[in-house]
């Protein structure tokens, strides 16, 4: 059996939202507890805090581009409060799975989108529920 299917193969060879947005509202980086893979992540924000772009950066392997390709794909058209909602579980369910020992790359996704809006937050005075840990 293969280790990684079509759609995480897909997301891999061709990422969607792959660099950094120079105007950014907001951009965080977040580093992998379990293999010290990092990731940078930057987000534009309109007026009805709806994020209406996404980038990503990683020093990762596959499954970290594959899972941050997703997610921003994800997180783009989401209001901030649906965004910081977004959990690795629901980012491997649409690639349709990871192997387990790769399931820490998704997690390296969702907390950099985290520290993203953080910094988004911080610099807008606005403060969201689930940020806990990012100060
Ligand atoms: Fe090698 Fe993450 S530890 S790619
Ligand atoms: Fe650490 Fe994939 S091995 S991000």
């Amino acid at each position: 059996m293969a280790l990684y299917n079509d759609k995480v193969m897909e997301h891999f060879m061709n990422p969607h939202n792959v660099g950094q947005i120079e105007d950014a509202d907001g951009i965080g980086t977040y580093g992998s507890p379990v293999c010290g893979d990092m990731m940078q992540m930057s987000i534009k924000v309109d007026e009805n805090d709806k994020i209406t772009d996404a980038k990503f950066k990683t020093f990762g392997c596959g499954s970290a581009i594959a899972s941050s390709s997703m997610a921003t794909d994800m997180i783009i058209g989401m209001s901030v409060e649906e965004a910081l909602e977004l959990s690795n579980k629901k980012i491997i369910e649409e690639l349709g799975g990871l192997p387990a020992v790769k399931i820490h790359c998704s997690v390296l996704a969702e907390h950099a989108i985290k520290a993203a809006i953080y910094d988004y937050a911080q610099k807008h005075g606005k403060i969201y529920k689930g940020l806990e840990g990012f100060d």
